[in-house]
């Protein structure tokens, strides 16, 4: 599936990521900027955060508890739309999504 990564430059990068792979290691492993991940995906840091476009907001599986609190700690403002990307994991459906990522991680 086809993921899209905006900076808040507006510079745009489409990455085709595997099923199964998280949002977050698609985007680090391909040198997308801006994802920091310093927990490694363990849903423990909030420095993966992006904001999921609207028209995707609602088709994606909502955050679990732990990511929703996790979520409070956000560095950019937390939006209805945040998510951190450690925890998406890539599905077919998903294919033609777009992410914008925060201006700051930390
Ligand atoms: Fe740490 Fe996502 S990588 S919470």
């Amino acid at each position: 599936p086809r993921i899209t990564f905006i900076q808040p430059d507006g510079a745009e990068r489409t990455l085709d990521l595997p099923v199964g792979t998280t949002l977050m290691l698609g985007a680090t492993q391909n040198g997308v900027r801006g994802i920091v991940a310093e927990c490694g995906g363990c849903c423990s840091c909030a420095t993966c955060h992006v904001y999921v476009d609207e028209d995707w907001a609602d088709r994606l599986p909502p955050p679990e508890q732990a990511e929703d609190e996790m979520l409070f700690g956000t560095a950019a403002e937390r939006l209805p739309n945040s998510r951190l990307s450690c925890q998406l994991t890539v599905t077919e459906e998903m294919d033609g999504l777009v992410v914008r990522i925060p201006d700051r991680q930390v």
